[in-house]
Parts: structure tokens; C-alpha cells; sequence
């Protein structure tokens, strides 16, 4: 069975295409390599022991998206992942951020209504609770005031989907909401590769205890958490990847009990930021190079997430903690400064 994943040499496409080809599915990859290497194939296919098919393309010229599905009619899953994610280039460029995320989701779903039964699988985000008023947060908190266009993009893909799903009984699709995706595939042939200075917190702890940064800043200390720092749900990104293809199978296989429906993925366990540095203190050995700093504007205090709906309804549990995530991605780190 083929399913295309778009995003598919990104961070998270990259460990989702493993865990499809692990249970035989035919993986075809779209991606347009602005924010991915072409190598990552490479590293997909050490893994995996089979190269999948790998097209560069850009989601947002229709008519080539269009000439995709003809050539490949026999595509029964859609798992995309490929859009703009850097939550201050949003600020400072919405438009690129509504145009790329927005515009590449309308022209696929245009050509998964032409078809029978489309499934489809949408990268969403924690971000669309914005600061919840109750930990953990659940699938039914409200969705808040996005902080960013990037996160508006999220919450309105979901919009898009809900509708489509509405209008057009051809098409079946589940939101995913991640939490904060960590770590690395354990045989580090396959990771996080930020470019330039990393924004997210472990590629920054990784990338200051090889060398490439001098000090991390931890955001604040002054937060009403237990140790001041703030608390974040951060997930394994081989648990996310395995909850993607139980997802698509949710759908392929009929039980699912809306045509659209949303799930959090997170683990329900929340470390602050002091946590994340001493796991990784603890698994690597290294001592961390870290101050203290101000707050970072826009920073939520809390998030981490209800897992009662996607274990009870859709039978997947987070099953690798921290520690393992954190060494993962050490490992990586180490292989690819190597
Ligand atoms: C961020 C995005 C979120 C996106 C997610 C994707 C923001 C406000 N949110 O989440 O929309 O979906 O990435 O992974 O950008 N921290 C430090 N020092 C650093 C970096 C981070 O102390 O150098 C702290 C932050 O203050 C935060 C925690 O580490 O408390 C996690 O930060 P980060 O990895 O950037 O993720 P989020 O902000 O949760």
C-alpha cells in the first residue's frame, strides 16, 4: 500500500517514513529541501534496508502537485508534515507562513476529494491551546488566541481539514497535536538537524555541550512552577513517529469514529527546563555550560497533555522517557559532528 509523506525528510517525516516502512508500507517522500537534506534518504535507508521513493517538489505549485497524483493514482494515505515552522520567522514574514502552510494543505486535500476514501493525517500542535487554564490539557480545552502565525496556521489547517471532512464524505482525516518532539532514532542514522542557531532546547544543549555554543540560557527562573523554570510535555520522537502510522491505520482500517477527529501526543509528564538539563547531565556525563537569563516573550508557563484519549481510543502510549530521548540525542549529535 502507498502512502506519501510530504515533509518527509524533516525531523519528524524522516522517523515517520521509518516506522512505515518497518510495518511494509511503500513510502513515497515529497519534499522541496528547504529545510532537509537529501542525504537523510541515506540515512532512511540504513535503517531500513529499503530506499524510499523520494520526489522534490513544492506543495505550492498546483499544477505540479496535480501531475503528482496522476502519476501516482495509487496513493491511499497522506501523511503531511512539510510546512514552515520557525515560530519567529512567522512574526517577521506571515505571509510566507500563510501562503506555504496554508496554500500547500488546500492544493492537497483539492486532490484527495477527487478520490474514493482518502485518509489523511495533519501535523498539528500544542500551540493551539495557547496557555491552558488546566494541566493536563485535554483534546476539549479551547483553543486559544494564536501567538504566532505560525501557530494561526496550524489552527487554521485544522480548520481546513474540518471543514473538508465535512463537505466532502470522500475524506477522512485526524489532527495530530504534538508536544514537544525530542530526541533521535536510537541507531543515530537519523535526527533534528536545525539550521543555523537552533530555537528549541535540546538541539541547543547538545550543540553547546559538543562545542558549537558557549552557554545555553535557560528563559526565566522567576515562573510559578516547582523550580521556577518552565514545564513542557517533550516526546520521543520515535513514540510520535509510531503514533502516525497507528493513526493512518485508525483510518485505512475504518475505526475511526468521526471522519475528522484530534489527539494529543505527548507523553503526560511534564519536566522543566532544569529537568531536561540535568537528564541530559545524567545520561551524557557532561557538564552543561548554562545561565540563567530573562523570560522569552510569548512563552507559555505550562503544557503537557491528557494521553487518556490517545491511549483509550487510539491504543497508542508513549513508551521511551526523557532520559532515553536525551541520549538519542547526544548520540546524534556526537555522529553527526563527528
Ligand atoms: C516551540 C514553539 C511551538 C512549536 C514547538 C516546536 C515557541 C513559543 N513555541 O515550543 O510553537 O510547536 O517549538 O518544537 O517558540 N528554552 C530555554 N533556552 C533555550 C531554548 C528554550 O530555556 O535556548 C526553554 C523555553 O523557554 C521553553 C522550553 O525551553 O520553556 C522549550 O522551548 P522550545 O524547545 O523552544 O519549545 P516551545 O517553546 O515549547
Amino acid at each position: 500500500m502507498k502512502i506519501l509523506v510530504t515533509g518527509g525528510l524533516g525531523f519528524i517525516g524522516s522517523h515517520t517514513v521509518v516506522e512505515l516502512q518497518n510495518v511494509g508500507y511503500d513510502v513515497v517522500i515529497i519534499d522541496d529541501l528547504s529545510n532537509a537534506s537529501e542525504k537523510v534518504l541515506d540515512g532512511i535507508t540504513a535503517i531500513t534496508g529499503k530506499k524510499p521513493l523520494f520526489e522534490k517538489l513544492n506543495l505550492r505549485e498546483r499544477n505540479k502537485v496535480e501531475d503528482f497524483f496522476h502519476r501516482h493514482n495509487d496513493i491511499e494515505g497522506v501523511i503531511h508534515f512539510a510546512a514552515s515552522k520557525a515560530v519567529g520567522e512567522s512574526v517577521e514574514n506571515p505571509l510566507l507562513y500563510y501562503e506555504n502552510n496554508l496554500s500547500s494543505l488546500v492544493y492537497l486535500l483539492k486532490e484527495l476529494v477527487k478520490k474514493k476514501g482518502a485518509s489523511f493525517i495533519f501535523s498539528s500542535s500544542c500551540t493551539v491551546y495557547g496557555q491552558a487554564d488546566a494541566m493536563p490539557i485535554t483534546e476539549n480545552a479551547p483553543v486559544k488566541n494564536a501567538e504566532s502565525p505560525y501557530g494561526n496556521t496550524k489552527q487554521i489547517g485544522e480548520e481546513i481539514i474540518s471543514d473538508t471532512c465535512k463537505a466532502h464524505e470522500e475524506l477522512q482525516a485526524i489532527a495530530l497535536r504534538y508536544f514537544n518532539p525530542v530526541g533521535a532514532h536510537e541507531s543515530a542514522e537519523i535526527g533534528e538537524l536545525p539550521i543555523g542557531i537552533p530555537q528549541n532546547l535540546v538541539p541547543f544543549i547538545t550543540q553547546t555541550a559538543i562545542g558549537l555554543r558557549d552557554q545555553l540560557s535557560v528563559f526565566g527562573d522567576d515562573y510559578p512552577t516547582p523550580d521556577g523554570t518552565c514545564i513542557r510535555d517533550y516526546i520521543h520522537v520515535v513514540d510520535l513517529a509510531k503514533a502516525h502510522v497507528i493513526a493512518l491505520q485508525r483510518l485505512l482500517n475504518k475505526k475511526n469514529k468521526q471522519r475528522y477527529e484530534v489527539f494529543n501526543l505527548g507523553t503526560g509528564r511534564g519536566s522543566s527546563v532544569l529537568e531536561v538539563i540535568k537528564s541530559f547531565e545524567h545520561v551524557s556525563g557532561e557538564k552543561l555550560n548554562y545561565k540563567i537569563t530573562g523570560r522569552r516573550p510569548g512563552d507559555v508557563i505550562s503544557a503537557y497533555a491528557d494521553t487518556v484519549k490517545a491511549n483509550e481510543e487510539l491504543g497508542w502510549k508513549a513508551e521511551l522517557d526523557l532520559d532515553e530521548a536525551m541520549l538519542s540525542a547526544w548520540k546524534w549529535e556526537q555522529k553527526i559532528r563527528s
